[in-house]
């Protein structure tokens, strides 16, 4: 048995390390944790419990929804909106930023989330996630509760992902884990089903500087902008070519699992621009995937961009917004990042 530290422990441990942090961020998080419980559990039973399959609608971006994409968000709602620590949510699966109910105490924080990434995957029982990101509320940050009844608006959540105070995802594969920083570092808890606790299992992740390894669906080779043709065709030359090195190639279809990888063995993982996405801006979603790996990998000791910038450093302009990303071991990013720049020139 593993006898290491809860997550629980740890998230009240880090919060003596946030400036103006009270006890609601260690009770947020925890609601957070047990969405993922929740989830994990859905997803584990599957079949069984009849939650795999189309729910026959689609969500703000034109995506086919899952059933576990609407029961996942569901589940992030009602363990997120009760407690009094958050002024107000947003996720990929709704159109409009998610209010806390009227009679509920309302907090500080904002709390983003992708329920279900990588659910294209669910009925091929292949490894999903969840992803987060918290923010402060401006305007609210030391309102003990605010009262007002106010809607939060839109633009609450438009800052950049610099602006984070916590990101994390959870990985529903043969273990289910959650992955966190609060800025100071990345760790990995594992999830004891028997005991229903997630454990300390992954103490201070890093990602090696450099790689051999690259995941991107290479299907989309056709549209892809010349500096990225340039770069994996670079990498499929191997030892004969510029890199004089022999490379190899992972897609998941699931970023979680894709970022997961990558802070386990180091790795480069890219959805970049190309010309089918170019009028939506990119394939993922800034607030909801871009912003909060970009975090993690970071405190790991990666880099991610967009091939021309940093991606923590856009500032947002809708919710939903989608960017290019490029992201995973340094030296590697800075390499692809180095071609967008010099294709720029
Ligand atoms: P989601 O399931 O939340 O819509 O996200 C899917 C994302 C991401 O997880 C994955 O990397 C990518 O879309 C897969 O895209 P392709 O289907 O083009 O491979
Ligand atoms: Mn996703
Ligand atoms: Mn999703």
């Amino acid at each position: 048995m593993h006898l290491g530290t809860t997550l629980t422990q740890f998230i009240i441990e880090e919060q003596r390390h946030i400036a103006g942090a009270t006890g609601e961020f260690t009770g947020l998080l925890n609601d957070v944790a047990t969405a993922c419980k929740m989830i994990s559990n859905g997803v584990n039973h599957g079949g069984l419990l009849g939650v795999l399959g189309a729910a026959g609608t689609e969500n703000v971006q034109g995506e086919d929804q899952k059933k576990m994409d609407v029961i996942s968000n569901e589940i992030f709602l009602k363990r997120n909106e009760w407690a009094g620590h958050l002024a107000a949510m947003a996720s990929e699966e709704m159109d409009e930023v998610y209010q806390i109910p009227e009679g509920n105490p309302r907090g500080k924080y904002l709390l983003m989330f992708d329920p279900l990434d990588g659910s294209s995957n669910i009925d091929v029982n292949v490894s999903v996630g969840s992803i987060f990101s918290i923010l402060r509320c401006p305007g609210n940050e030391n309102a003990e509760v605010e009262q007002s009844g106010r809607p939060t608006p839109m633009e609450a959540f438009l800052q950049p992902g610099v602006k984070q105070v916590c990101a994390g995802y959870a990985l529903y594969g043969p273990s289910t884990m959650l992955v966190l920083t609060t800025g100071r570092g990345v760790n990995g808890f594992t999830l004891d089903p028997n005991v229903g606790e997630f454990v300390l299992t992954h103490e201070n992740m890093t990602i090696p500087k450099d790689t051999k390894e690259f995941a991107i669906n290479m299907s989309n080779y056709r549209f892809w902008e010349q500096p990225v043709r340039r770069y994996v065709d670079e990498c499929l030359a191997g030892e004969t070519g510029p890199r004089g090195k022999d490379f190899n190639m992972r897609w998941v279809a699931s970023m979680v699992a894709e970022v997961h990888r990558i802070l386990t063995r180091g790795g480069v993982f890219m959805y970049p621009m190309d010309e089918k996405l170019r009028e939506k801006g990119g394939k993922l979603r800034l607030m909801y995937e871009a912003n909060p790996m970009a975090f993690i990998i970071e405190q790991a000791g990666g880099a991610a961009t967009t091939g021309h910038e940093r991606i923590m450093e856009l500032q947002p302009q809708a919710i939903h917004q989608r960017v290019p990303v490029v992201l995973g071991s340094k030296n590697e990013v800075d390499v692809i990042t180095g071609y967008h720049h010099a294709q720029a020139a």
